[in-house]
């Protein structure tokens, strides 16, 4: 049986208002940064077990995920479980003294599952099964697959629960990595039903919310409402937003499903599981609040000029989701993934690089997927930290050689992030919203964040990203890019932010439509339109991609223009504040220029004086107050660590 958690806070734990006490077990079973990896020993045999061993202890491995995808070992027979196999490897790693993240398993079902209850299965949009051979194979509505899942989490919960290597469980893996996040047989249509039903009460209320008197659509029963299916045309967009909402929250009931169980049998132990890349499918501030600490998987791609940006631009947001709390990175490649259509390598000297950054933005942990390349299987031609080459290459000499340079910051491990002057401002339903189809124009939440993110990271200044219920008043500056949908209320607490004194940064297409998508009439932004000092009357998106609206000051001053005459970009004066407006999407060189000067009227400066162009720095302070510097060149891959 398991002990409850003791209360004691660890002295590593980070000063944070936000770390639960909970999270001791973790921090107490590192003496430095976690380091390591993805761990699969089931796809190896003994011999190979005591290598792992021996080349983790001399890589300085501290940390791993074991058991992501053990489900149809440790249940080979419905309701019969055997944790055999992994009792041995548990055991062998406390001895040497690595922590285990111990995963719950449930992330791919045994083919028995679907054998016996094939209504397990997602179906697509189209109708099409989506049938069991690789992985990630269930409905995140069918309870069935709950009820074994969490069966599982409960008898492996009470196995393990006193193991000296439990640090951490990891629930599940990658919650909608694949397309079968997006469900819609008949379970879930059902469970949409149930779900509108708790959002609108009546179908009254869904007929006025969804504008269903548009195109004949008038439900007289919940039972006539379906998940959007294919279509001869536009589905209705808020049907279309309605559901994401819905599918974020299933697959989050999922997870909480799972981590009630362990918060019953295992108290003291804390609960984590990683995100995929920053990707719209779920609202990770409504998932955030139920994580100990959250983790993150990161998968620059080598040929992409920009990843390393949006690769600061991902880990802003996972420090943010929290509210500044250190995060984990649990994934990313040693070199090339396997998954692109061409998989470039990590040049020598990269990897240490990108997981610098991911220190230097607030991670306690840097691991890999995976710890030894797989022989078969469809990820055999993915990195590991032992290559198919084993120990003597390349990459496994720089795994190793970062594994002993990272066991040398220990003071880094749980040293608080430092909390940024700039606030850019990002909303998963917002984000649904606006890349719905049948806009002015094709919209890209995600471009248009980092193109705003950008110019203070090439300035490097720091930028939190945060939600729209944050508190904002830390903050000089705050950045909000396309914020097409938003309600009433939250509209209101932009402009008091900036009526005490902030300064605010708006762009093009926001403020247009409310949180179900029905236009704010009274004049485009309509909620913004007295803080911003302007109204939009019409949009115009070039051929090129470009973007321009017809804009009339009511208040504010032109600060540049359109060739063809009418402001483009906007200030106003409201309160003891200023809020700017982009009626467009500047190009690189001119946004820096732009966000220099507000940035510069903001009284907002780079972390570090005197950097030169290309270095940008990150400060964590550690339990002793001393600020620790990490400076990052990308183009000659150097990271330097500055004390005090
Ligand atoms: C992640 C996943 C891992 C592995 C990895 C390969 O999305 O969690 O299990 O598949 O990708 O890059
Ligand atoms: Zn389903």
């Amino acid at each position: 049986m398991s002990t409850p958690e003791q209360t004691e806070a660890s002295g590593r734990l980070p000063a944070h208002p936000a770390v639960p006490p909970r999270l001791a077990r973790f921090y107490d079973k590192l003496r430095a940064p976690g380091y390591g990896g993805d761990y699969n020993p089931e796809q190896w045999g003994p011999q190979v077990h005591d290598e792992d061993i021996r080349l983790m202890r001399e890589a300085g491995v501290s940390l791993v995920t074991l058991g992501i995808f053990g489900w149809a070992r440790s249940e080979p027979v419905p309701g019969e479980y055997d944790f055999g196999w992994l009792d041995g490897h548990m055991d062998r790693l406390a001895g040497a003294g690595i922590a285990v993240s111990l995963a719950t398993m449930t992330a791919s079902p045994p083919p028995w599952l679907p054998e016996r209850h094939p209504e397990t299965l997602p179906v697509l949009q189209d109708g099409t099964t989506l049938y069991p051979g690789s992985r990630q194979h269930w409905c995140p509505s069918s309870p069935v697959y709950r009820e074994h899942a969490t069966r599982l989490v409960a008898e492996l919960a009470r196995h393990y629960a006193d193991h000296p290597a439990l640090a951490l469980w990891h629930i599940g893996n990658e919650f909608g990595c694949h397309i079968s996040r997006h469900c819609h047989c008949p379970v879930s249509t059902e469970a949409f039903r149930r779900w509108l039903r708790e959002r609108y009460g009546t179908v009254d209320a869904l007929n006025d919310a969804w504008s269903t008197d548009f195109w004949s659509q008038r439900y007289t029963g919940f039972e006539q409402i379906l998940t959007p299916r294919t279509a001869p045309s536009f589905r209705n967009p808020i049907q279309q937003l309605d559901y994401q909402r819905f599918c974020s929250d299933e697959l989050l009931a999922c997870y909480l499903a799972e981590r009630e169980v362990l918060d019953r049998i295992t108290p003291g132990t804390p609960v984590t599981t990683n995100f995929v890349p920053v990707a719209k499918t779920l609202d990770l501030f409504s998932w955030a609040p139920h994580l100990d600490v959250v983790s993150y998987d990161s998968y620059p791609d080598p040929h992409d000029a920009s990843a390393f940006q949006r690769t600061a631009f991902s880990y802003d947001v996972m420090r943010g989701l929290r509210g500044g709390q250190p995060w984990l990175l649990l994934e990313q490649a040693p070199s090339a993934v396997n998954w692109r259509r061409r998989n470039g390598r990590k040049p020598s000297g990269r990897m240490r690089l990108d997981s610098w950054q991911a220190v230097a933005h607030g991670a306690d942990a840097v691991l890999f997927f995976q710890w030894r390349a797989s022989r078969g299987g469809a990820e055999k031609f993915h990195s590991a930290m032992v290559p198919h080459g084993g120990p003597d290459t390349r990459i496994h000499r720089e795994v190793a050689a970062l594994g002993a340079e990272l066991a040398g910051h220990a003071d880094l491990l749980g040293s608080v992030p430092a909390r940024a002057e700039v606030a850019l401002l990002l909303d998963w339903p917002n984000w649904w919203a606006l890349e719905l189809d049948a806009h002015p124009a094709d919209l890209d939440m995600l471009g248009t964040a980092l193109a705003h993110h950008k110019p203070f990271h090439d300035a490097s200044v720091a930028t939190d990203v945060v939600p729209v219920t944050a508190d904002l008043a830390p903050y000089k500056l705050l950045v909000v890019p396309n914020l097409y949908s938003v309600s009433t209320a939250a509209a209101a607490r932009l402009a008091a932010y900036v009526h005490g004194g902030g300064t605010l940064v708006m762009s093009f297409f926001s403020g247009i439509t409310d949180e179900h998508d029905r236009v704010h009439l009274g004049g485009y932004p309509a909620p913004f339109r007295e803080l911003l000092g302007v109204r939009v009357e019409e949009f115009d998106p070039g051929a090129d991609g470009s973007w321009a609206e017809v804009i009339h000051l009511e208040g504010a001053e032109a600060v540049e223009s359109f060739d063809s005459g009418g402001p483009s970009v906007t200030r106003h004066s409201h309160g003891a504040g200023t809020a700017w407006y982009l009626g467009t999407r500047p190009r690189p060189a001119a946004m820096r220029e732009l966000m220099d000067r507000v940035r510069a009227e903001a009284g907002v400066g780079p972390v570090l004086p005197d950097l030169p162009e290309g270095t940008y720095a990150r400060t964590r302070v550690t339990a002793d107050g001393t600020p620790v510097h990490v400076l990052l060149t990308e183009a000659t891959g150097e990271v330097a660590v500055r004390r005090g």
